[in-house]
C-alpha cells in the first residue's frame, strides 16, 4: 500500500500520495490539492517546495554530501576533467574514451564565435559588468542559430549544447579583453579547455604566453566544483524559461542573469570585496562578525550560509585545501586569505552562526584562488557561469525530454477588492 499524507481541511479528511526518491527523500504530491480543496500552499523562496523530480544531482545538506549522477564531488574534483564531468551531467554516464574524444573534438572545433558578435561588444560601455555582457551575448547567439527556435525538442540540440560549451569561454575571455581595451584573442585548438580559456584571457600579442599547469589544473577543479547544484536559483530560472519551450540560448542567458545576484553566484565577488574592506579597515574580523549579527546592520558575511547545506559545503572544503596548494605553488602570500581563515574560525565558534548553521559556502574561498590565478574580481562570477553551464544544460535537457509542464506558480491576492472606476476630475 503506497504511503499517503492525510490533511483535514474544513472538516474534510483528504489523502495525498507520498513519493520517494532513490536516496529515500520523500515528498507529498499536492498536484490535486486545489482541485479537491480550493486551497493552495504558499512557501516564499520555495524552502520546502520541490519543483521537479531529477536524476542529475543529489545533495544532502545535513550530511554535506554532493554527487553528480551518483559520483561524489570529492572523486570527480580529484580524478576527472571538466569536459568529462560535463558529459556525465548532460548524458548521464561517464564517457568512454571514444565518446570523450568525440565530445572534446566537437567542442574544440566550435570554439570560434561569429565575427558579427564582436560588433555587439562595441555597443557596450567599457566598464559594463561582464555578466551583463555575457548574458546579452548568449541570448544573441539564438539569432545566429535560428534553428534553435522551434518549439519541439530540436533534433540538433546536441549541436547547440556543443556550441554553448565551446563558445562561452571565448565570449567570457572577450568580455575581459574588451573591458581592458586589449585585442581579442582567438581560441587555440591545440590547447585543452582550461588552457585555452586562460590564453584567451591573458595572452598579449607582444609576447608569448605560456599556460601555467598549476593554474590550468586549479581552474579545472574549480569548474568541476561549480558545475551543478540541483534546483538552485539560476538553475530553477533556466528550467522555468525552458518550460515555456524557449530556446536553449535564451534559457541559459536567463540563468546567467540570475547567477549574477550577490546572494547567489555574485557572492564570490562580494566575498573578496568584503575581505578587502576588512583588511583596509585594519583586519578586525570580530568587528565584521558583530556587524553580520546586528539585525539593524544590512551587512552579511558574504560566502557564509546556504539554503540547503546546514553543515559544511563540501565544495568549500575542497576549495579551501586547493587554496593553500595553489597559493603555495604560485608563491603567493595573500593577506586576505589570513583574514578569511580568521573570519571562518571566529564565525564557527560564534553562537549566532552555529545556531543558524551558517558555514562557509562555495563562494567563500573561490575568489581567493581566482585572484591568485590572475583573474580580475569582476570576472569571478563569469568563471562560476562557465562552470555551471553544463549543469544548466543538463537540467534544461532533462526538463524538455520529460515534457514537464510550463512553470506557473499560484499566489494569494492581498490587493484592493472590486471597486468602480473614478473619472480623473472626481479623484
Ligand atoms: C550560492 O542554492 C544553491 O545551491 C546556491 C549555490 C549553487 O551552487 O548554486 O550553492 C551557490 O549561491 C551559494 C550562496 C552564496 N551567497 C552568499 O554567500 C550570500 C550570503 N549568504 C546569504 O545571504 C544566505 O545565507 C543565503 C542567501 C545563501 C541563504 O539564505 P536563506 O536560506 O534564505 O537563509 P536566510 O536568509 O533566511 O537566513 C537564515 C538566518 C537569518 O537570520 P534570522 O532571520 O534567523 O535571525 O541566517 C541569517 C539570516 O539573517 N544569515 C546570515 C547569513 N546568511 C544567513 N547572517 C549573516 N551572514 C550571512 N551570510
Amino acid at each position: 500500500m503506497a504511503e499517503t499524507a492525510k490533511l483535514i481541511i474544513d472538516g474534510k479528511e483528504l489523502e495525498f500520495p507520498i513519493i520517494e526518491g532513490t536516496e529515500n527523500e520523500k515528498a507529498i504530491d499536492i498536484s490535486k490539492l486545489r482541485a479537491e480543496t480550493g486551497y493552495i500552499t504558499i512557501d516564499p523562496g520555495y524552502k520546502n517546495t520541490g519543483s521537479t523530480q531529477s536524476a542529475i544531482t543529489y545533495l544532502d545538506g545535513e550530511e554535506g554530501i554532493l554527487r553528480y549522477r551518483g559520483y561524489s564531488i570529492e572523486e570527480l574534483a580529484d580524478k576527472a576533467d571538466f569536459l568529462g564531468v560535463s558529459y556525465l551531467l548532460i548524458y548521464g554516464e561517464l564517457p568512454t574514451e571514444e565518446q570523450y574524444d568525440d565530445f572534446v573534438g566537437k567542442i574544440t572545433t566550435h570554439t570560434m564565435v561569429n565575427e558579427d558578435v564582436r560588433k555587439i561588444f562595441d555597443g557596450f560601455p567599457v566598464n559594463a559588468h561582464p555578466m551583463g555582457v555575457m548574458s546579452s551575448l548568449v541570448s544573441a547567439m539564438s539569432g545566429f542559430y535560428p534553428d534553435s527556435y522551434n518549439d519541439k525538442m530540436p533534433d540538433n540540440t546536441d549541436t547547440h549544447i556543443i556550441r554553448l560549451l565551446a563558445k562561452l569561454p571565448t565570449i567570457a575571455a572577450w568580455c575581459l579583453k574588451n573591458s581592458k581595451g586589449h585585442p581579442l584573442n582567438y581560441p587555440k585548438n591545440k590547447l585543452d579547455y582550461c588552457s585555452n580559456l586562460l590564453q584567451m584571457m591573458f595572452a598579449m600579442p607582444v609576447e608569448d604566453y605560456e599556460v601555467n599547469p598549476v593554474v590550468a589544473k586549479a581552474l579545472n577543479k574549480l569548474l568541476i566544483l561549480h558545475a551543478e547544484h540541483e534546483q538552485n536559483c539560476s538553475t530553477s530560472t533556466v528550467r522555468l524559461v525552458g518550460s515555456s519551450k524557449a530556446n536553449i540560448y535564451s534559457s541559459i542567458s536567463a540563468g546567467i542573469s540570475a547567477l549574477w545576484g550577490p546572494l547567489h553566484g555574485g557572492a564570490n565577488q562580494e566575498v573578496i570585496e568584503m575581505l578587502e574592506e576588512i583588511k583596509a579597515d585594519g583586519g578586525d574580523s570580530q568587528k565584521y562578525i558583530d556587524k553580520a549579527k546586528d539585525k539593524n546592520d544590512p551587512f552579511r558575511l558574504m560566502g557564509f550560509g546556504h539554503r540547503v547545506y546546514k553543515n559544511f559545503d563540501p565544495r568549500a572544503k575542497i576549495i579551501k585545501v586547493a587554496c593553500d596548494e595553489v597559493l603555495e605553488a604560485l608563491g603567493i602570500d595573500d593577506p586576505v586569505l589570513d583574514i578569511a581563515r580568521q573570519l571562518e574560525e571566529a564565525a564557527l565558534k560564534d553562537e549566532y552562526f552555529v545556531k543558524r548553521n551558517l558555514y562557509p559556502n562555495v563562494d567563500f574561498y573561490s575568489g581567493i584562488i581566482y585572484r591568485a590565478l590572475g583573474i580580475p574580481v569582476n570576472m569571478f562570477t563569469v568563471m562560476f557561469a562557465i562552470g555551471r553551464l553544463p549543469g544548466w544544460i543538463a537540467q534544461w535537457k532533462e526538463l524538455r525530454e520529460n515534457n514537464e509542464p510550463i512553470g506557473r506558480p499560484r499566489q494569494i491576492y492581498t490587493g484592493a477588492t472590486a471597486r468602480e472606476f473614478v473619472p480623473i476630475e472626481k479623484r
